[in-house]
């Protein structure tokens, strides 16, 4: 049994069961034992592969995209260019050479990367020792959002909400009853459902469909569009999830690139739930941002040039480098249901004023 299972059981047996939502926030961010404390899970070596870390093409292009939205603001001064959740750096390390393209866009930036996981940071700290020297604004971290200082914002978000914990409700017998975690007659973590129903949830849905309220999700979202409506600026979220609010349990657990069962070795593996993208949208609408999208990854990827990115790669490279940027190509857009350019979206919140986004095309409803 993990340190954090003792833990949660131990707090089951006093408490009684807790929601899904403080189960899964207690996986990722106990500040002990908690999945993003103890670790760096990305990359071969450790849990999964996040499409940074797949090639340097998604990091340029989401730099780029950062550029011409910085652009299309009308070149904010100072401005913070905002990273959450930045995993090991490589998106904004990416990002930042690529946004050297944009006149006047680094030297009006400062770096602010919100990150919970002190093993991630120094690992963002070791990938962005050496910025852009235009850079004027330096690389600073925080714990949240509210932290960062009052500017403008720029602010990119890859496989970050994914972490963030939802609440299951289950249709039972014409009622919503919230989904938490107990112990079954053996002691074990199980899943089973609140006594009361909740009634303020109206939804229609055949028995048995399962609901997952975002709130962690929106309220950062509403966060972030709060402050781009106040100070100006623009916010990309990209993340594995549905365009459209459904029923189904997407709470998933993954460790060594393979499922795993969530309610095992609470701690040890990265248990996650699918974006819905429905959800942040009308959150950023609630606080009076436009929204963009959601598109696929692959069309955002295929709108902002990536397939010309791969072919420049690959006219300077070697046959083998060559083979391997064709295939981080296909693994980041390719369009079959399973693949990351249709699982995963992006979805971009604005300040009103900015009529239309780099990488979505205008007047598409979502993808
Ligand atoms: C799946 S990783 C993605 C990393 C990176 N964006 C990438 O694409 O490689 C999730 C990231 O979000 C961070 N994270 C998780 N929960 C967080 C929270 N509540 N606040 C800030 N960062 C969080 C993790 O430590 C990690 O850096």
């Amino acid at each position: 049994m993990t340190p954090l299972g003792r833990e949660i059981r131990e707090l089951i047996a006093a408490e009684g069961p807790i929601p899904v939502s403080r189960y899964m926030a207690l996986c990722l961010g106990h500040p002990q034992h908690g999945y993003y404390m103890t670790r760096d899970p990305i990359g071969l070596a450790g849990d999964f592969v996040t499409a940074p870390e797949i090639s340097q093409m998604f990091g340029e292009l989401v730099g780029l995209w950062a550029a011409q939205a910085w652009i299309d603001l009308g070149r904010p001064s100072p401005f913070a260019l905002v990273e959450l959740g930045p995993g090991r750096g490589t998106l904004m390390a990416d990002a930042l050479r690529a946004a050297k393209v944009a006149p006047g866009f680094l030297e009006a930036a400062a770096v602010h990367l919100v990150e919970t996981s002190p093993v991630l940071r120094e690992r963002q700290r070791a990938t962005l020792a050496a910025p852009p020297a235009t850079l004027s604004g330096g690389v600073h971290w925080h714990a949240q959002l509210d932290a960062v200082p009052d500017l403008p914002l720029i602010a990119l978000a890859n496989e970050f909400f994914d972490a963030l914990p939802v609440r299951q409700m289950v249709r039972d017998r014409g009622t919503w009853r919230e989904r938490l975690v107990g112990l079954d007659a053996a002691g074990a973590l199980a899943f089973g459902l609140a006594p009361d129903a909740d009634p303020s949830i109206t939804w229609q849905a055949p028995e048995g469909a399962v609901l997952e309220l975002a709130a962690a999700g929106a309220a950062v979202m509403g966060a972030l569009a709060g402050r781009i409506v106040a100070a100006g600026g623009a916010a990309l979220a990209i993340d594995y999830g549905h365009a459209r609010t459904g029923f189904a349990d997407t709470l998933q657990a993954i460790r060594r690139h393979a499922f795993a069962d969530p309610l095992v070795d609470p701690g040890e593996a990265d248990v996650t739930a699918h974006v819905d993208f429905a959800q942040l949208a009308a959150a950023a609408r609630g606080a009076g941002a436009r929204v963009f999208g959601p598109a696929t990854q692959g069309a955002f990827l295929r709108a902002l040039g990536i397939e010309a990115r791969a072919r420049a790669l690959a006219s300077r490279a070697s046959a083998t480098q060559s083979e391997e940027i064709g295939a981080a190509l296909v693994r980041l857009t390719g369009d079959r249901d399973a693949d990351m350019g249709v699982l995963f979206k992006a979805l971009a919140v604005a300040h009103p004023r900015l009529s239309a986004c780099a990488g979505f095309i205008e007047d598409e409803g979502p993808c």
